[in-house]
């Protein structure tokens, strides 16, 4: 396989310039494990000794028109770019980071040294490329014994790699999400003693770990350690004040916490798309602060959705996650969570659900999917229930839709045409009547249609 992967002509180029500037290279990282796991790959990693900026300099010329280069010079790497490639290099380093930063000292190094500073053994992997070690695997941790035992492992004691840079502490829950990897046992237990650490990490490097977990096939492994090994409280409480089960009189409640996940989990069988799995991730957020025990009705959640959407933006912001559409569209799904399960008690009126699709709109297909999910309960025929029931909102929603497209509703009769019929300067009235316009079409008393429109109007207000 490796062989077979070196017959790029970009590795045949890599190899020339390495040898003739004599300098050891070797492919490394993300790279290389992902060629090992026939995963897709993306970014090749180099790792040479010396100059990883002079190397790149060269590989760009020798790439000649259309490539491009970039240089970071604060971490001495270089970036190598030509259409579809992408190339990082990097000088071969020892490193040791200052305990209350995450600025490296770096120092130059080995190839050895730059593959003991490595997160994990099966990101330490590495493959040669100049002539004397073309397509030699260099593997000084076991990292391919890892790699088939699917196991996550520091390179180096744990709590020296964790503590060289914490944000390592999410990456290996993220690759264990991701990969469905299983976090050795002392490699865990240091993610757990240095947690404190992540403090350090800004914001948005942590979220991008979040989204790559959010993002993995089965999210709820990677929730699930990072409730384990104390991360969760530090990074997202909120969710963290889910967990467990209190019990009144007998009675307890579901873990809210398990539940989401459940729902997590659902969800990402049903969609790639971020901010809806963001959504089944929050969509009980609330749970926690409205929570009451009721002697007539036992354990209530009462107004849980609203709550939970108030919470939205101040998450949103404290995580840097984006407060434009993606926030805006969660906080909907939040707080319309509630309404289709309603709706599918209850018998299913039209104009229940004109105004489910007036208040939901465009996101109408993300909400219902999300409501799906939400059925988590053991109770087959319960689920059945609720999934049939769920088919006749979604057959109504349809009916509907087709005949009186509130989806994108715009008013059929607009502000300025009710202020020159009725002579009217701007004021409340004209507010007034565009509202009553557009509740008689959700209650279905007019259809969505202008001459409709204007004639309810003319009937219910007067000229003076
Ligand atoms: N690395 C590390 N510590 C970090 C980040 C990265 O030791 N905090 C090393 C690892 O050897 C890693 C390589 O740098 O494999 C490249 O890092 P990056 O591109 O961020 O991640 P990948 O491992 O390539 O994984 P992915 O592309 O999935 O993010």
């Amino acid at each position: 396989m490796i062989q077979q992967e070196l017959n790029k002509p970009i590795f045949r180029l890599l190899g020339e310039v390495a040898d003739q500037m004599q300098m050891p290279c070797f492919l490394i990282g993300g790279y290389v494990r992902d060629l090992l796991l026939e995963r897709q790959t993306k970014d090749i990693d180099v790792v040479v000794k010396g100059s990883g900026v002079l190397f790149a300099e060269q590989v760009a010329k020798r790439l000649g028109k259309g490539a491009s280069l970039a240089v970071f010079k604060t971490f001495g790497t270089a970036q190598v770019k030509k259409g579809d490639l992408e190339l990082e290099f990097v000088g071969a380093r020892k490193e040791s980071y200052n305990l209350n930063s995450r600025n490296p000292q770096v120092e130059e190094g080995t190839i050895e040294d730059d593959q003991n500073r490595r997160d994990f053994t099966i990101n330490a992997l590495a493959i040669g490329l100049n002539s004397e070690t073309w397509g030699t695997l260099s593997d000084p941790f076991d990292g391919r014994r890892d790699l088939e035992n699917k196991v996550i492992r520091t390179p180096l004691d744990p709590n020296i790699t964790f503590s060289d840079d914490p944000l390592r502490m999410l990456r290996a829950i993220r690759f264990a999400s991701q990969l469905g990897f299983f976090i050795e046992t002392k490699t865990f237990a240091a993610i757990t003693a240095n947690k404190e650490r992540i403090n350090i990490i800004t914001k948005e490097r942590i979220l991008t770990e979040l989204n790559k977990i959010m993002l993995s096939p089965k999210p709820s492994i990677g929730f699930l350690l990072l409730e384990k090994s104390g991360l969760l409280e530090l990074i997202l409480p909120e969710l963290n004040a889910l967990k467990g089960i209190e019990q009144k009189n007998g009675f307890g409640h579901k873990d809210n916490f398990v539940h989401t996940l459940k729902v997590l989990d659902k969800i990402a069988t049903q969609t790639d798309d971020l901010w809806l799995r963001w959504a089944a991730l929050l969509h009980d957020v609330g749970k926690a602060r409205t929570k009451q025990w009721l002697d007539k009705q036992g354990w209530t959640f009462r107004n849980h959705d609203f709550v939970g959407a108030k919470m939205i933006p101040h998450i949103f912001r404290r995580m840097k996650l984006p407060m434009g559409e993606p926030m805006k569209f969660v906080r909907k799904m939040v707080e319309l969570h509630m309404r289709p399960i309603v709706l599918s008690e209850d018998v299913v009126t039209d104009s229940a659900v004109r105004r489910l699709l007036f208040d939901a709109g465009n996101d109408i297909d993300s909400l219902m999917l999300l409501c799906e999910a939400d059925i988590t309960s053991s109770n087959k025929e319960k689920v059945e229930r609720f999934l049939n029931n769920f088919q006749t909102v979604r057959q109504k929603l349809k009916t509907i839709e087709e005949k009186d497209r509130i989806r994108n509703f715009q008013p059929p009769i607009s502000g300025e045409e009710i202020m020159q019929i009725f002579s009217l300067p701007p004021c409340a009235l004209v507010g007034e009547i565009k509202m009553a316009i557009k509740d008689a079409i959700l209650d279905g008393k007019i259809p969505n249609e202008r001459d409709a429109a204007y004639d309810f109007m003319m009937q219910n207000f007067k000229k003076e």
